[in-house]
């Protein structure tokens, strides 16, 4: 049964000696790790735009157009060539391309290319002896295309929201209310302001589908989970809304293309690798998706798990079985299962307000916060501090908010009730808006926690009592990267074997601290008091 099951769809048996290649195109970098038949990690190369690519003149990755407030983009050719610079550096770290049997990707979410009329035809006849740079410089009709930073659609979005009946419906429709940096809105606005470039335009990508293109020789598919990213698709039926793609921009469906599931293996590679690399004509590419729904993958994240990413900007996201309706947040479709959903928070003050605070009130020192935020009682005296250095997406709020038992105060009274304070805050908005998805904790909940300032048992600490639940460290380079080279073995093994199977191998994640016995009567509180305090700033 097994051995016909092998001969129609490859199988593990097949796999002996197989490795798989995983990609990131992150804001900043272009990664690539290629993990062997158990995903353990063989090789690994990065591309950086800014010092790699200095013809560029990137700032972190990005270009912010002075002249247009909000306005964040990238050159899209530049990460062709940074595709080039990357498969290079495999080749100079001695990948054997000749091995491996698929290929996936994340990248970074909602940034949107623009392929110029005539482009699936050179990408389906590109030459094996030039640089894909070379060959696609001129397939761009919007050379730099906007990304998730860019922030200069409110207009658009107002009039997406309107489309459908107001911001609840979209919610409803697409998982999340209009955001300025999702696609629908991007795309509009290229339409309404550079009419004559989306008349030249052939196709759309997401980042994500034009990296998987880049592998398979023609415009790849949009896979559903970074799709639920653009206030584009109807997350139940993951087909697009025919009513937001008319109220966006027309002859769109046809520049999209129907979006596949994310773990969809969308053909072979195209020749250009196998002639100039030596990959194999057997090779299959796997749909690319977003940053997040890879990360997901990457950690092995299922239900009753939370993952808290403590990196530059902080992230949250868990897996839902139902999707919600909900004005803060994102529902995503999930990328392992494609019955199941996803719930993404991202706020914008993560470790570099943690970094302010370090700065102001411990000499610049991790240590001296650790000791300062272990000097403090869970709950700070009744004392409850916000901080949003730049303007938060989740609260809509800039600036410092000071409480204590008795209302707003201009400062506190020691530094290391400060410092307790920015962790406690940012921990506690978290669990409200979490809560929000109908996440019930301290039943069985569990937090997985990753990115920089997860080396830092103090805030652990912090988290597990915030969240009343144990919180747990996996050793995962970059989860997002790993959860693509994962994903390219599950998109090439699903018609025989599940997701757990596939990375049954893997260690579990390792457990960091546990809750204290009275975290829920001191954390359950205040969550209900940052809702009200919520409540009271934003009311206009
Ligand atoms: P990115 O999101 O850019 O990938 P990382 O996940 O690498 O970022 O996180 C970088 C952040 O980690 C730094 O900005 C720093 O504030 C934080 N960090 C590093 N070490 C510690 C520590 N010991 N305690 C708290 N935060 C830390
Ligand atoms: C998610 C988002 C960011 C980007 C960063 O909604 O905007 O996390 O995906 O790469």
């Amino acid at each position: 049964m097994l051995a016909n099951n092998c001969r129609v769809n490859p199988c593990e048996a097949d796999m002996d000696g197989r490795i798989f290649l995983g990609l990131d195109l992150s804001t900043q970098q272009l990664k690539a790790a290629v993990v062997d038949n158990a995903l353990q990690i063989v090789h690994q190369a990065t591309v950086i735009f800014d010092t790699d690519l200095p013809e560029f003149r990137t700032h972190n990755g990005a270009i912010i157009d002075k002249t247009e407030p909000g306005h964040i983009a990238a050159p899209t050719i530049m990460w062709v060539k940074a595709l080039d610079m990357l498969l290079d550096r495999l080749t100079v770290a001695g990948v054997d391309f000749s091995k491996i049997a698929a290929v996936s990707g994340s990248a970074q979410q909602h940034g949107s290319v623009y392929w110029q009329k005539g482009a699936s035809k050179t990408l389906n006849s590109l030459d094996p002896n030039q640089f894909l740079h070379l060959q696609l410089a001129t397939s761009f009709s919007v050379p730099n295309g906007p990304i998730w930073m860019d922030s200069s659609t409110t207009e658009q979005c107002k009039q997406l929201e309107k489309a459908v009946g107001g911001p609840k419906k979209l919610a409803e429709i697409t998982g999340s209310r209009a955001y300025e940096r999702f696609t629908g809105s991007q795309i509009a606005k290229v339409h309404q302001t550079k009419p004559d470039a989306y008349k030249n335009t052939e196709r759309i990508s997401l980042v994500s589908s034009f990296l998987c293109s880049l592998f398979l020789g023609g415009v790849a598919p949009i896979d559903i989970s970074d799709g639920s990213g653009m206030n584009l698709m109807d997350i139940h039926t993951k087909q697009w809304d025919k009513a937001l793609l008319e109220a966006c921009a027309p002859n769109l469906a046809q520049k999209l293309g129907d979006p596949v599931p994310s773990y969809a293996n969308v053909g072979p590679i195209t020749n250009y690798y196998t002639e100039r690399y030596n990959f194999s004509p057997q090779c299959r590419v796997v749909a690319c998706t977003g940053d997040n729904p890879a990360s997901l993958i990457g950690m092995r994240l299922n239900e009753g798990w939370v993952a808290v990413s403590l990196g530059t900007s902080d992230t949250v996201f868990l897996w839902l079985s139902e999707p919600k309706v909900v004005l803060d947040g994102h529902v995503l479709c999930n990328p392992v299962d494609k019955d199941a959903y996803m719930a993404l928070l991202c706020f914008k003050n993560g470790s570099l307000t943690r970094e302010r605070i370090k700065q102001q009130c411990c000499e610049g020192s991790w240590s001296i916060f650790d000791q300062l935020l272990n000097s403090t009682p869970r709950g700070n005296f009744g004392n409850m501090g916000l901080y949003f250095d730049v303007q938060e997406i989740l609260p809509f709020l800039q600036g410092d908010f000071r409480f204590n038992k008795s209302g707003r105060v201009g400062k506190f009274t020691s530094l290391e009730v400060e410092v307790r304070a920015v962790i406690e805050g940012q921990f506690i908005a978290k669990r409200a808006y979490a809560e929000d998805f109908g996440f019930k904790f301290g039943h069985g909940s569990k937090i997985l926690a990753t990115g920089g300032a997860s080396v830092n048992k103090s805030i652990l600490q912090v988290l597990a009592d915030v969240f009343n639940s144990p919180v747990y460290i996996q050793e995962a380079a970059n989860s997002a990267m790993l959860g693509a080279a994962y994903q390219a073995k599950h998109g090439l093994l699903a018609g025989s074997s599940t997701y757990t199977e596939i990375t049954s191998s893997l260690p579990e994640p390792e457990l960091a601290c546990q809750p204290y016995g009275d975290a829920d009567e001191v954390y359950a509180p205040m969550v209900q008091r940052y809702r009200s305090i919520i409540q009271e700033l934003t009311k206009n």
